[in-house]
């Protein structure tokens, strides 16, 4: 699959291996009921990638079977990044008093007292939140809990991001700034993130490099935005803007 107008690779540099590779997932919750089904998908590259779908037809569960916190019933899942996941209420997963400390938690084992430290500040200037160090965690806005939700991903060396639907619960404007921060995080030139994004608010796939519609456990292609919204049903009211 290319979406971009690039080169193809030559014979002598075949492309390399995606960065996620779902194969022919399953998954069924105790009562037999199957949420994941024949479910194929593959991102091949650094980038904003965005999951689209109706209620119940699993975003959430691939999400939590590619982070590790369900065992899939057949299929496989191969990643060389290191995936954390980024809920929709920044309160659930926010646990320690002030910001350094929440970030501390989260660090890799066997760094320094300093390494720790240079590592918490890095993060937090890498989501525009430099001086809140010793902010206590309850004073923070919506979205800044969420950038700081963020933060503990980039402090965990996490490269592969899976954003829950982070923005539902946020004012237009953190909205936007949490959209925008990802998206920069997935262009950087240096070390570029790759983000898996839930969402149900269709203005936000015109931030990705790519959505793919969700029906039934089962992802479809990878679509640029606009040929995604043409191809979805008209949705159901209530549901249009959230
Ligand atoms: N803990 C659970 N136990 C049993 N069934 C569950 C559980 N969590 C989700 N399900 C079921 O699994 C299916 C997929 O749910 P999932 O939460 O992945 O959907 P979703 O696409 O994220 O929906 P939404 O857009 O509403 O968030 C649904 O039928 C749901 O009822
Ligand atoms: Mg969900």
């Amino acid at each position: 699959m290319s979406l971009r107008s690039e080169p193809g690779p030559s014979p002598a540099s075949p492309s390399p291996p995606p960065l996620l590779c779902i194969a022919d997932l399953a998954f069924r919750w105790r009562s037999g009921h199957p949420a994941i089904e024949s479910c194929s998908l593959q991102i091949p590259r650094p980038g904003l990638w965005m999951l689209v779908g109706s209620n119940g037809s699993g975003k959430s569960t691939l999400l939590r079977l590619i982070a590790g916190l369900l065992q899939a019933d057949g299929g496989t899942i191969h990643t060389a990044l290191k995936p954390a996941l980024v809920f929709q209420n920044p309160d659930h997963q926010l646990l320690l008093p002030s910001c350094g400390s929440d970030l501390q938690l989260g660090l890799p084992p066997g760094l320094s007292a300093g390494q720790r430290n240079a590592r918490m500040l890095q993060a937090l200037d890498q989501v525009g939140l430099s001086g809140l160090e010793q902010r206590p965690i309850h004073t923070l806005s919506g979205g800044q809990k969420q950038r700081l939700a963020i933060a503990g991903a980039l402090a965990s060396d996490a490269g592969l991001l899976l954003l829950d639907e982070p923005t539902a619960l946020l004012d237009p404007e953190s909205q936007r700034e949490v959209l925008a921060l990802i998206r920069q995080l997935c262009s950087r030139s240096e070390r570029p993130l790759t983000a898996l994004w839930i969402t149900h608010r269709l203005e936000e796939l015109d931030s990705c490099d790519a959505a793919a519609r969700m029906e039934a456990g089962r992802a479809g292609p990878w679509l640029r935005a606009a040929q995604l919204r043409a191809s979805l049903p008209p949705l159901p009211s209530g549901r249009a803007k959230r």
